[in-house]
Parts: structure tokens; sequence; C-alpha cells
């Protein structure tokens, strides 16, 4: 296996003090942090999860506590299959893993699948995390460009059909962030989503479907691939880490029985049966459905917040894509290296992550930055705008 350099290194140069890897979760002190796709902390129920402590272990004792774990474990999957089911999305006991986050299903699901003659298509820009697990495993990657909706699946069809034509190795995998895109912010169509299944019907490579903003949409998203799905096509990988606490590190993944049997083989780290039993806890003293709806109203207020602002203090060549859910606004600066801008940044007090960081070419995403509005307050994410408004302009500015 090939050893990692950390993609961070040039950032972290801009906190020489800091331990290295600590990158953009450290911020010089009383920065605004629009870098981060962190909940927001009063949206992090932290109370709520004590009192489903205390009562898990008040009735079971060290249960929750020991290997074996508790009965709480299999009603959380229960919870799951509910609420797939409520998506329109039905599966058996067999056809679903809860993992240790959306993450530990993406690494799992490459370490089944993927080996280095592995051909993985890509969004581009992707998911930076899901890109270093996939570069762990291969090295060959086809990316495929997103527009305002998602992944350009006409652009994907004609490279498939070009590789095909010339005797050339078809994707085994792509992996998709169909619903509030990491981190364009963007949704891929209902059109484009039938586009897509069709794509992996013909040319026989799996999807994988990471929903990981899927219910934090402003307004109705179109129907998960997974519903769609009639040949086993989809692997749909899910998370609590952005509807309840990353922290839990509690998230799913669902497909054809052979496959998770296969995923579950891999999985080694013997469950997380203290975190599952406290989630299932809290999952049964409240309402999911008001939860998310209040969730998505307030995300939807910071994300308006944040356009208005955008529109106020960032200058007319800077362009930007409307979010229809999730944590992200992805802005594109002309002219500018975002890499070079965000030491002035966050000298001036507000962090943003560089573009280069989402796309397997660095280079394409040198005039590009995401902000997200999950995590800062609405008076901190108009002052953070302002901020970046004034360290784009002085970038801008003739020298
Ligand atoms: C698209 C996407 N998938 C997965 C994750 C991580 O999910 P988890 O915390 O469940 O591993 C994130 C977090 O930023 C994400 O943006």
């Amino acid at each position: 296996m090939k050893q990692q350099i950390p993609f961070s290194k040039d950032i972290e140069l801009a906190f020489k003090n800091d331990p290295p890897g600590q990158w953009l979760s450290v911020l010089p002190k009383g920065c605004i942090r629009l870098s981060s796709g962190y909940p927001e902390p009063a949206l992090v129920p932290s109370k709520e999860l004590k009192e489903s402590v205390a009562n898990l272990l008040d009735a079971e004792g060290d249960l929750p506590l020991q290997y074996i774990g508790s009965p709480k474990i299999p009603e959380l999957k229960k919870i799951i299959q509910e609420r797939l089911a409520a998506r329109g999305v039905m599966v058996s006991d067999e056809e679903l893993l809860v993992t240790s986050g959306a993450c530990q299903a993406i690494d799992l699901i490459a370490r089944v699948l993927l080996d280095d003659e592995a051909l993985v298509a890509l969004e581009s820009p992707t998911y930076m995390e899901a890109l270093e697990v996939f570069r762990n495993y291969t090295e060959r990657f086809m990316d495929v460009p997103v527009d305002e909706d998602g992944l350009q699946t006409e652009i994907f069809a004609e490279m498939l059909k070009d590789r095909k034509r010339q005797g050339l190795p078809l994707p085994r995998i792509l992996y998709t962030i169909p619903t509030s895109q990491n981190p364009t912010g963007t949704t891929m169509s209902q059109e484009r989503r039938e586009h897509v299944l069709a794509l992996a019907e013909e040319y026989g490579f799996l999807i994988l479907e990471d929903d990981a903003y899927g219910e934090l949409g402003f307004k109705e998203n179109p129907r998960l691939i997974k519903e769609l799905d009639r040949h086993n096509s989809v692997l749909h990988i899910g998370s609590f880490s952005k509807v309840v606490a990353p922290g839990m590190r509690i998230g799913w993944v669902a497909g054809a029985e052979e496959l998770i049997t296969t995923l579950n083989w891999f999985k080694k780290d013997l469950h997380h049966p203290f975190a599952q039993s406290t989630m299932a806890t809290f999952l049964e003293t409240i309402d999911f459905d008001e939860r998310l709806k209040h969730l998505a109203a307030s995300y939807q207020s910071k994300c308006e917040t944040m356009l208005q602002a955008l529109q106020e203090f960032l200058p007319p060549s800077v362009s930007w894509y409307v979010p229809e859910g999730g944590y992200f606004i992805w802005a594109k600066v002309p002219g500018i290296d975002t890499v070079e801008l965000l030491p002035k940044a966050l000298a001036a007090g507000m962090s943003f992550v560089p573009g280069k960081y989402f796309f397997l070419n660095p280079e394409e995403g040198t005039e590009f930055l995401r902000l997200s509005f999950s995590y800062a307050s609405e008076e901190e994410i108009v002052q953070g705008i302002r901020l970046l408004g004034e360290v784009v302009q002085k970038a801008l500015a003739p020298k």
C-alpha cells in the first residue's frame, strides 16, 4: 500500500507552530470558522444525548459497555430501515450494515471492491476525504464535471462510450453525492439520477450514493438513486453525523446482500455498542421528522444570510451556486489563487477551504473556495464574509 503524504501540508505551513494534522480544525483564536462542515453547536443535542446515556445505563447497566452490546443495537438498525423505507428504499437486515460513520462505509467498500487495477469514477470536485480513501487503493480515476444540476451525466456517457470504443477499462464504481453535494452544494436532477443509473446498468459499475446531506433539503429533494435501483447497482451510504452529531460516528451502507455480508467480514472494529445504543435511545425519545424540519429551516436561514452577505461584500466577478440544502456554498474567485488567499483570510479572522483539495487535479481548484454556513452563527457569517470580501478586494487590487 502507498504511503500517503498529507494533502494539507501547505495549509499546515500557515500554522507553523501547530502540530501536524490539525489543519483547519485548529484556527487562530477568534477566527470565524467558515471552513468546517460541522453542525451548529446549538443544534448538536448534547443535553438529550446526556439524558439518553443516563437512561440507557440506568436501564441496562453494563450491557452497552460490554462487547456483547445492548438490545438497542438491533433497534437502531430497525430505525434506519424504517427511515429508508419512508424514502422508498426497502432493505432487509442482511442488506444493511451499520458502520462507524459514512467514512467507514466508503473505506470498507473501497477495501472490498478496489485494487490497484480498479478505475474509480468521481465527481469533480468531490468530498476530499472520499478522494483520500480511494487514493489509498488505486491511482486510476476518471473525473466527471459537476454543474448546478450535479454530475454531468451526458459528459459521463460520452467518456464511457469512448473508453469502451477504445477498449479501455471501465469504472468499477462511481462515487457520487447526489444531494447537496460536498463541496458544491448542488443537487443532481431527477433526470440525471435516472440517466446515471441507466449508465451503471449498461456499463456494469456500482454507484456509491453518499447521502450524508440527503435529509437536509430546503425543499423536497429528488428521489434517492437507490429508490430507482432495480438491479442492485447502487450502494446507498447514510450518516447521522450531519443530523445528530459527527462524534457519535454512526453511518450505514445498504445494498445487495452478498456485498453487505462481505463488507461485514471486513469490518473488524467490533462495532461500537455504546454509541449505537445511545443513538437508538436518543432516537426513540424524539420526533426525528420534526428535528429534520427544524435543522433544515435553521440551515436554510444561515445559507440565505451567507448568500446575502456574499452579494453585499464580494466583488461582482465572484460567483457561486445557490444550494438547495446541506452545509456548503462553492464560490469561484477569478484571478485569485485561494491557497495563497487563505493565510490572509486567517490573519483577517475568517477561514475557508481552498478549492484545490476537492479535485483530482489540484490546479482545477485554484480559483475556487468552499464556505460552510453550518457551524458559525448568523452574525459570524456576515462578519466572516465581510472579511473575505476585504481580502478578496485587496488581492484583486492592482499592485
Ligand atoms: C459527502 C460526505 N460524506 C460523508 C461525510 C462524513 O460522514 P461521517 O461523519 O458519517 O463519516 C461527510 C462529512 O463531511 C461528507 O461531506
